[in-house]
């Protein structure tokens, strides 16, 4: 792959914002240069660029922030199509459409055609890597990852651990989905920038004996990752409490097998006591936090201010379908929203920092992702401030950095994002689905009317007046 020379606002982390306030890193005529798949260099446009080759062209998106690609971590792809589908609340929502739907996967074809459909709608919100849950089925995986190495991704993804209180078309027999489970890891983990995920799907889905063989695998194989749910909503953690007597807690239950350490992930963490959130912390664990689905789903306000006051790392997840979008900066809108309920204010530097660096420094991918840094794999987004009209007026009144991150996660939506790079290779246009020709006609008119409004909103005064 050739070299490749972006211009823009670069921004940046090099901390966390709760502990620095120069934790944000700006520079705002700024050059990234990227090898391959890695940045080779970054810094202000104007001595970086007399550094160029003459042949070397530079990709001019002046106006816009160049910033590491978002993570995503918690989401399920085979509920794609479960997206935008009502009901009075999780397990009823479980039941009414996610299972059913979740059926189709014993078919290697839906399997395929649903997993290059949400890779490609990541790249369009500008998400570069995620943390997704398969289905029951190994094949959801299988083609889950086939997809994922073609584009080159950085993706954890594992097939649900689920051996009782769900359909019997999705109960793993025996111990077949520990078979499974070991057989994926074997075959992706660690090719490419791919990892497997330990995923008990959660605590009521799992027999105690389920539990017990993945909490043994997870310490055998401490490089494996580990993601579920845990304390989502109410009448669940009523349930799990039934089935578990003998926990403590929600979180116990976890615990007691080994399930809890670090990369563990664990999805919205709503419903903890206070010794529950310390025991959290000290673990070492990711609490993937999901606004949108816990609103969608009405399942609570996760409390941001007393995560934050025990240390428990944070991150965000889409949780589509629970969620109602695949676009990050939706979530971090609605984690702000959440965080409202509870009093409490969240600045879009911790959120942006959370859906980058904070996640990829929790999931150990520091130095490699969630960075602009020279030597960083180069998962990139462009956002656009001028993306929208009223976008575009609301950050021509940004003071700083701040007021601009805030106007882009409260205003911004897919438009916003002008271009993904995943390991340097732009991939916002749509792959065109291997099979039809009549519809791989539609994406090259797709991608090439993408091109053309590109090319529109970088002429001269297209972009927006630098605060
Ligand atoms: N708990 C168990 N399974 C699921 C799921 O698919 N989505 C959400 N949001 N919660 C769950
Ligand atoms: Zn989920």
């Amino acid at each position: 792959m050739a070299r490749i020379a972006l211009r823009g606002r670069l921004v940046d982390f090099v901390g966390d914002p709760t502990h620095s306030a120069s934790a944000v890193r700006v520079v705002d005529d700024g050059l990234l240069l990227i090898d391959g798949s890695r940045i080779i260099g970054r810094g202000e446009f104007g001595p970086l660029s007399r550094a160029l080759n003459p042949s070397e062209e530079v990709t001019d998106f002046s106006g816009c922030l160049l910033m590491p690609g978002f993570i995503d971590a918690h989401t399920h792809f085979p509920q794609l199509d479960v997206i935008a589908s009502p009901a009075t609340g999780l397990l009823s929502w479980l039941t009414q459409h996610t299972y059913p739907a979740e059926m189709r996967f014993a078919d290697p074809a839906v399997c395929h055609e649903t997993a290059g459909f949400f890779l490609d709608e990541l790249a369009c919100n500008g998400t570069t890597s995620a943390c997704v849950l398969g289905t029951v089925h190994p094949q959801s995986v299988e083609a889950l990852f086939a997809e994922a190495h073609a584009r080159e991704m950085r993706l954890v993804a594992g097939k649900c651990l689920m051996d009782r209180n769900c359909p019997s078309e999705l109960r793993d027999r025996g111990d077949q989905g520990m078979h499974d489970t070991m057989d994926l890891a074997a075959r992706w983990h660690g090719k490419g920038r791919l990892a497997y995920a330990i995923t008990p799907r959660f605590a009521a889905s799992c027999s105690e004996l389920q539990l017990k063989l993945a909490g043994e695998l997870a310490r055998a194989r401490p490089d494996l990752y580990v993601q579920s749910h845990l304390a989502e909503n109410e009448d669940e953690v009523r349930w799990v409490r039934e089935l578990f007597p003998q926990a403590r807690s929600y979180l116990d239950v976890y615990d007691s097998v080994g399930l809890l350490r670090e990369r563990s992930i664990y999805a919205h963490c709503i419903w903890l006591d206070s010794s529950d959130r310390i025991r959290f912390a000290r673990s070492g664990a990711l609490a993937a936090v999901c606004p949108t689905s816990n609103l969608f789903l009405g399942s609570g306000a996760f409390d941001f201010r007393q995560a934050m006051q025990t240390g428990m790392p944070v991150s965000l997840g889409t949780d589509v379908g629970g969620g109602q979008s695949f676009s990050m900066l939706a979530t971090m809108r609605a984690a702000h929203d959440v965080a409202r309920i509870k009093a409490s204010a969240l600045r879009a530097t911790q959120l942006f920092y959370w859906a980058t660096r904070g996640a990829a420094q929790a999931l150990g991918w520091d130095d490699h992702v969630g960075t602009l840094e020279s030597g960083a794999e180069a998962d990139v987004v462009v956002l656009d401030p001028a993306a929208t009209p009223l976008l575009a007026r609301r950050a021509a009144r940004a003071d700083s950095i701040e007021s601009l991150l805030f106007a882009l996660m409260i205003l911004g939506d897919d438009r916003v994002v002008r271009e993904t790079f995943i390991a340097g290779r732009p991939s916002k246009a749509r792959r065109p689905p291997a099979s039809t020709t009549a519809r791989s006609d539609d994406a090259r008119t797709l991608e090439l009317s993408r091109r053309f409004m590109g090319r529109l909103r970088s002429v001269p005064g297209g972009g927006v007046p630098k605060p």
